[in-house]
């Protein structure tokens, strides 16, 4: 599986355009089922169900929003599915200002919704330079492994405000979250969604060091300030 998501980290993109035919959230659910993993809480329903304005369906995540950890795991679970469903076709875009009438299920509150459809896959990046990024020296303080500090720095985010930076020691790698770039988020509206992104930072990172053979434990700390502290055993 980590073979399949690594294989995406340099290709996928948020899709706003789809092909004309239709993704029915049947089709959706059966590609989902091939995914291994734990996903949480969601449902896919029509997006005409929804606010949103693009895409066939969309993908309802659920969680307790009164713990901001489960913010962190909705970004780092529904970063694995959105790789994992860029590389069987389905075209993703996280979407945040999209709203739903099902502001509960299954005991849990609405968190965020993905909208999907299929993709053309001449779309997919195919150069790192597609990728409008800020410099991976001003995201990874210390020495590391280049081709992971590359991956990481392409994970995506809310307005593209990349809150995160990283320092890394020795064999512990410590994950930070910042303000990160300016954007049209203020208050707890970008407390919400920045923690969402440091979720999608940790899968970019836990993917690359999979993919790259490390092999590593991990402590988390709460959604603000030190997120995570990684120990690589074979540095
Ligand atoms: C938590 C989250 C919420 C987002 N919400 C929206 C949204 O409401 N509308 C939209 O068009 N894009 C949304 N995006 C997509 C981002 O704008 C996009 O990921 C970012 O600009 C980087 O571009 P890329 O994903 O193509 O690499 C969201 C992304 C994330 C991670």
């Amino acid at each position: 599986m980590n073979e399949i998501l690594y294989s995406m980290i340099h290709k996928r993109r948020s899709f706003r355009k789809f092909l004309d035919e239709k993704l029915t959230v049947e089709k959706c659910m059966e590609v989902i089922s091939g995914f291994d993993g734990d996903l949480g809480t969601f449902k896919v329903v029509e997006r005409s169900s929804t606010s949103c304005p693009i895409g066939d369906v969309c993908l309802l995540y659920y969680g307790d929003k009164s713990n901001p950890m489960d913010l962190v795991d909705a970004g780092y679970k529904l970063e694995n599915l959105d790789l994992y469903l860029q590389a069987n076709a389905i075209g993703v875009c996280w979407y945040g200002f999209g709203r739903t009438k099902e502001r509960s299920y299954e005991g849990k509150d609405f968190i965020i919704m993905l909208t999907l459809g299929y993709l053309d896959k001449t779309k997919l990046r195919k150069s790192d330079d597609e990728f409008t990024r800020n410099p991976a020296s001003s995201i990874w303080e210390g020495e590391f492994n280049q081709t992971v500090i590359n991956d990481v720095r392409l994970t995506p985010s809310a307005c593209n405000s990349q809150p995160w930076k990283v320092i890394s020691e020795g064999n512990a790698i410590r994950v930070y979250r910042t303000d990160g770039n300016k954007s049209i988020m203020v208050g707890r509206f970008k407390e919400y969604f920045n923690s969402i992104d440091i979720g999608i930072f940790l899968a970019f990172l836990e993917i690359s060091l999979n993919a790259n053979n490390y092999t590593f434990s991990k402590e988390m700390y709460g959604n603000c300030g030190l997120i995570a502290k990684y120990f690589i055993k074979n540095v």
